[in-house]
């Protein structure tokens, strides 16, 4: 475990998480709002996520983000979990309370939903979406899609029963699975597609997805930022389709967890997260 003994008090717990952006976004929106705190890297080995989360809070740990692996296995070392964090099933903002206590939250789906809002204001939320994915990621897609008002989400993934659970759980009239062979067949009826998966993420495998039929305002939303722009939102811009980059949700789940530790929304306009976001084009 990397420890908080260089005066981190807040800091992202993952393993591996070196690749994590999170302390580059926190520690500038840190210094831009003139707060005396420091977000470091929390590298924890599963098999030590109880003791070293202990031993962080002891030593003056505030609060944490939860990445890969940790964000369900956390769950069992809190105090509270808020609705939004049980609904999703995953936790990935802890506070640790003056007392020593933990409360875990999601900020996943705020940063999903402020990103899609913002990137495509055109996106018709009274009309149905497809989702590509059945994992966390696609739980709190599903989650902030049917808060933003949306009638019927599709779920196709490879393995279909995880889309059947899904249905199951938030309600089989309103999520509706779909066999990965049949992706496609419902392009033509929804106003957003939306890649959860990891295909298309520098390293996977291509997605394989055909978008001919899909309604000229659809828009097509990729929460891979590895590469920014996906074959599948290369392919969506060629066809002249709105396309909504995965970048976004991550600055905003994380602007959504420092509102939740200071108590305010860093400035999103100085030109550091595009800056950032030029990293990856
Ligand atoms: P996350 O929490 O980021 O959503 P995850 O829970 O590991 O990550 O989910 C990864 C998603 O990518 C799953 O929907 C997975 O499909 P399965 O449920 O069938 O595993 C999907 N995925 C990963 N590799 C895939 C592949 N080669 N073909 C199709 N889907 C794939």
């Amino acid at each position: 475990m990397s420890n908080n003994g260089n005066g981190i008090t807040y800091g992202v717990m993952g393993w591996p998480v070196k690749q994590s952006l999170s302390p580059e976004i926190h520690n500038h929106w840190i210094t831009q709002q003139d707060i005396k705190e420091r977000y470091g890297l929390l590298e924890i080995e599963p098999k030590h996520l109880k003791e070293n989360t202990a031993q962080l809070v002891v030593s003056g740990l505030k609060g944490f983000n939860v990445t890969v692996p940790h964000k369900i296995a956390i769950m069992a070392e809190l105090d509270d979990i808020d609705d939004i964090a049980k609904i999703v099933g995953a936790v990935n903002t802890v506070t640790v309370g003056e007392d020593g206590k933990l409360s875990g939250t999601n900020t996943d789906v705020y940063g999903f939903l402020h990103n899609l809002k913002l990137k495509a204001p055109n996106w018709c939320a009274d009309k149905p979406a497809l989702i590509l994915g059945a994992g966390g990621a696609a739980r709190a897609a599903v989650y902030g899609l049917l808060q933003a008002g949306v009638p019927k989400v599709y779920i196709t993934n490879r393995t279909l029963s995880k889309a059947e659970g899904l249905s199951r759980e938030f309600g089989s009239d309103v999520v509706m699975p779909i066999l990965w062979e049949s992706r496609e067949s419902v392009v033509g009826d929804v106003a957003l597609i939306v890649n959860t998966t990891t295909l298309g993420m520098a390293g996977c495998a291509e997605l394989e997805f055909d978008l001919t039929a899909a309604q000229k305002q659809t828009v097509i939303y990729d929460i891979v930022y590895k590469p920014l722009m996906t074959n599948l939102l290369l392919d969506a811009e060629a066809r002249g389709l709105n396309i909504v980059t995965g970048f976004g949700m991550l600055v905003h789940q994380a602007a959504a967890a420092f509102n939740i530790w200071f108590g305010r929304y860093p400035d999103l306009s100085d030109g550091f997260t595009d800056d950032l976001e030029g990293r990856f084009k």
